[in-house]
């Protein structure tokens, strides 16, 4: 399929997703949320893929957000079946099999945080800005924003940036827990893909699972995260990747995955 908004390179069975809108900083109009939704769908078949890096074209901005010129005209039927169609492209990325590592070079705003969010986790560029700007635009976050923040750095500094709609640096969004890792701007896609790298060299059976086991215990009670973790610990002793995993550990040699 063509994109007319999304850049996709597949080397060594890593992707890297551009969104390629920079003359609007790569805002998220409705058909680049549908794009991203056929294009991440796609990768998640496609066997060939391992790992998936999602970034913004351009010097300045990562994702500035949902369009805003679209989302001036549109009437409140339309502005919450385009909120189902943030969220359902959030939801997918969860549901992927395959990591999704966002790599924030420039503005990550509105729309543009909550894709950030919604991957398995951050890497950001020092340039990298952070924030959710739509109280002074009369609205609230409507891509999962609200949930996904306040579940990963608990509501109080949630509440501070939605609130505010404050811009942070990338240095702060580090301290808050919102990113993992700071690089240099030229350092970040290198450093992402060492990591895909590093992430797609173990069983990808294993990541799936453990991606799985995570995303949705998460929702879960103590014991019911418990038991949703023993029984897909268990269902992989069903697998090839278990067996070469644990002999080439014993046989003091590398395993080879592949992912049967
Ligand atoms: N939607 C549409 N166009 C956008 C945009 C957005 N979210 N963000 C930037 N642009 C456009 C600008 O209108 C401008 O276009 P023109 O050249 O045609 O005027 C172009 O991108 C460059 O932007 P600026 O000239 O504004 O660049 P700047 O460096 O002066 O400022 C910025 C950068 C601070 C990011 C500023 O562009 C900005 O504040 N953007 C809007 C950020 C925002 O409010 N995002 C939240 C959107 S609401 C949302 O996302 C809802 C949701 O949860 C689903």
């Amino acid at each position: 399929m063509e994109y007319k908004n999304l850049l996709i390179e597949t080397t060594g069975g890593i992707t890297i997703l551009t969104i390629n809108r920079p003359q609007v900083l790569n805002a998220l109009n409705s058909d680049v949320v549908m794009e991203l939704e056929c294009a991440l769908f796609g990768l998640d078949m496609d066997e060939s893929v391992k790992a998936v890096i999602l970034t913004g074209a351009g010097e300045k901005a990562f994702v500035a957000g949902a369009d805003i010129k679209e989302m001036s005209e549109i009437s409140s039927f339309v502005a919450h079946e385009f909120a189902r169609k943030g969220q359902r492209l959030m939801l997918l990325i969860n549901k992927m099999r395959k990591p999704v590592i966002a790599a924030v070079n420039g503005y990550a705003l509105g729309g543009g945080l909550e894709l950030a969010l919604a991957c398995d986790f951050i890497y950001a560029s020092e340039k990298a800005k952070f924030g959710f700007p739509e109280v002074g635009l009369g609205v609230i976050p409507g891509f999962g924003g609200t949930q996904n923040l306040s579940r990963l750095i608990g509501p109080n500094k949630a509440n501070e940036l939605v609130f505010s709609g404050r811009i942070i640096s990338a240095a702060k969004a580090l301290s808050w827990g919102i990113v993992n890792e700071v690089f240099a701007p030229e350092d970040l896609l290198p450093k992402a893909l060492a990591t895909a790298q590093e992430i797609t060299a173990k069983g990808t059976l294993g990541v799936a699972y453990a991606k799985d086991a995570i995303i949705n215990g998460i929702n879960m009670s103590k014991e019911d995260g418990f038991r949703y973790e023993a029984s897909l610990f268990s269902v992989l002793f069903a697998t090839i990747d278990q067996r070469e995993g644990m002999a080439a550990f014993l046989e003091k040699r590398p395993a080879e995955f592949t992912g049967k």
